[in-house]
Order: structure tokens, then C-alpha cells, then sequence
């Protein structure tokens, strides 16, 4: 099964992923990336997924911008849902393949990779 179909299968249930797996927020890999992130960054997170990763940062560090891409409409439509429900107004999102991307050099202060495996990536920074 091509990650697109999964991830359309996945997308309503893929939160029970945080409330299961991640529910100590002591010894969740999501606290070690929000204690990684400075107040004023600019982050490109691929692969955001439901963004739920960009939702935490958003909400703890308001001054950050989080640019979330994913290569799955499905679940960057319950993404989406979330942002609006939560009103959060520094994640923006967009439907990218994480392995040909084309953003300016120097965009970003930090880019996240959470909880994947990406192949090498064709093209990552344009100059
Ligand atoms: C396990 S989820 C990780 C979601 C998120 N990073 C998190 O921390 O919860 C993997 C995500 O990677 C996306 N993905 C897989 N291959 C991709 C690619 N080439 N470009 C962009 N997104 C991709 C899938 O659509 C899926 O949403």
C-alpha cells in the first residue's frame, strides 16, 4: 500500500497516535522538540501530517512561524480543521512532496522531521 493511501485511511485516527503513545509529556518525543525550539523561529516542518507537532509549538511559542508540508490532502485537511478549530494563526499549511521542494535558502531557522523516514531528498533548498 503507496503512503498516500495509507495516510487516507490513517487521517481521522492518526491523533489517537498522541493520546496513546504520548500521553507522558515528560518522556514524549514531542517535548524534546519543543524544548529545541527558540521563541522567534521560523519552521519548516515535513511531513507535518495533522500537524499536531506544529499545533504544540504554535501554541507554546506564539512568535514562531511554522510552515507545515505534507504530501497527503487527507491529512492536511484535518490539519486544517485543527488550526481553524484551535485558532492558531502562526502555522500555515501546504501540500508539498518533502523529497522536491523549492523554498528560498535561508528561509527557515530550524526544520523538523518528526516521527518518519524520509529518502534521500532530489532537491531540498533552491538557492
Ligand atoms: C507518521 S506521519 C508523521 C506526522 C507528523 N510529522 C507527526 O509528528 O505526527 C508521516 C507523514 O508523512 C507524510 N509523507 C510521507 N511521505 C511524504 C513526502 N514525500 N512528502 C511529504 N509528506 C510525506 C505522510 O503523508 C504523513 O502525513
Amino acid at each position: 500500500m503507496n503512503s498516500i493511501l495509507f495516510y487516507k485511511i490513517m487521517a481521522k485516527c492518526y491523533d489517537l497516535l498522541d493520546i496513546i503513545y504520548f500521553h507522558d509529556k515528560k518522556n514524549s518525543p514531542r517535548k524534546a522538540v519543543l524544548d529545541a525550539v527558540n521563541r522567534n523561529d521560523t519552521i519548516l516542518d515535513l511531513c507535518t501530517g495533522t500537524a499536531s507537532m506544529a499545533i504544540q509549538i504554535a501554541k507554546r511559542y506564539p512568535n514562531t512561524k511554522i510552515m507545515g508540508i505534507d504530501i497527503s490532502k487527507d491529512m492536511l485537511r484535518v490539519a486544517q480543521n485543527k488550526i481553524h478549530k484551535e485558532q492558531i494563526t502562526n502555522v500555515e499549511l501546504l501540500s508539498m512532496d518533502a523529497t522536491d521542494m523549492s523554498f528560498e535558502k535561508e528561509r527557515f531557522d530550524k526544520i523538523l522531521v518528526s516521527l518518519l523516514k524520509l529518502p534521500t531528498p532530489k532537491r531540498c533548498i533552491e538557492p
